[in-house]
């Protein structure tokens, strides 16, 4: 059996030079976001972003619900997949990240598809299955602060259809989830949720060990479980 390739810094170059999709806007919105602080370790890599997209389309999502906007690299690599008609809800608290995101989504024509909320992603919750209601949504990206992680996947679980996909993003957590040192609040909550989702019967799952790791839960329709 092959063993895991370690992607070294040779090898992401290699995987972009011959898979990134990319363009003017993704390369400028990634420009800007660079000079920011913490925009390393804050914006999806852009072949993360590129998936996103893939998953949008591949899944035929028409509602998508995203927590975490930032500077809004993956927001616009999930709207810029969904059909006529779709829509995607992103919330963060920051307005000043969120006037940069619109700038970009502007430019790239997909503004008029994206719902954002300012304030805390568990209001932002409530308030969706109040309004939306369960089952609402196609797809969800989960990016917002990890110590709330695995509160957040229980919400999410709710508003997202039976047959719908979560995505979770850094469930590698930079190397710490396996590091038996970290006992940081962020490390432990993204532990707590890898652990509950191993053995999760209302999803299906697979771990990718690409990026900071992410995860696909698709949530079983009832007769699978
Ligand atoms: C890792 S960044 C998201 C990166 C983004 N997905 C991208 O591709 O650029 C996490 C974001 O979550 C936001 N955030 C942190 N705590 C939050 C909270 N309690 N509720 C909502 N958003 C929060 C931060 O302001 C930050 O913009």
């Amino acid at each position: 059996m092959a063993h895991q390739v370690d992607a070294n810094a040779e090898l992401l170059d290699y995987v972009r030079e011959f898979s990134l999709r990319d363009d003017d806007i993704l390369r400028d919105l990634r420009g800007e976001t660079s000079g920011l602080p913490a925009a390393q370790a804050m914006q999806v890599m852009p072949e993360e972003g590129q998936l996103l997209g893939l998953l949008v389309a591949l899944t035929g999502a028409r509602s998508v619900l995203e927590l975490g906007t930032f500077t809004g690299y993956s927001t616009l690599c999930m709207a810029r997949a969904l059909p006529a008609g779709g829509h995607l809800v992103t919330c963060d608290i920051s307005e000043k990240w969120t006037r940069v995101a619109a700038r970009y989504w502007e430019r790239a024509g997909v503004a008029h598809l994206i719902d954002v909320r300012l304030g805390q992603a568990a209001h932002t919750l409530r308030q969706l299955a109040e309004q939306s209601g369960p089952d609402s949504f196609d797809l969800a990206f989960i990016d917002a602060d990890k110590a709330n992680y695995p509160r957040y996947y229980e919400a999410v679980l709710g508003l997202v259809r039976p047959g719908g996909l979560v995505v979770i993003d850094n469930t590698l957590f930079f190397g710490r989830v396996a590091d038996p040192e970290a006992q940081d609040p962020d490390t432990l909550a993204v532990r707590a949720l890898n652990r509950l989702l191993a053995t999760d019967r209302r999803v299906d799952l697979s771990m990718l060990p690409m990026a900071d790791g992410i995860t696909l839960a698709r949530k079983r329709v009832p007769a699978q479980r």
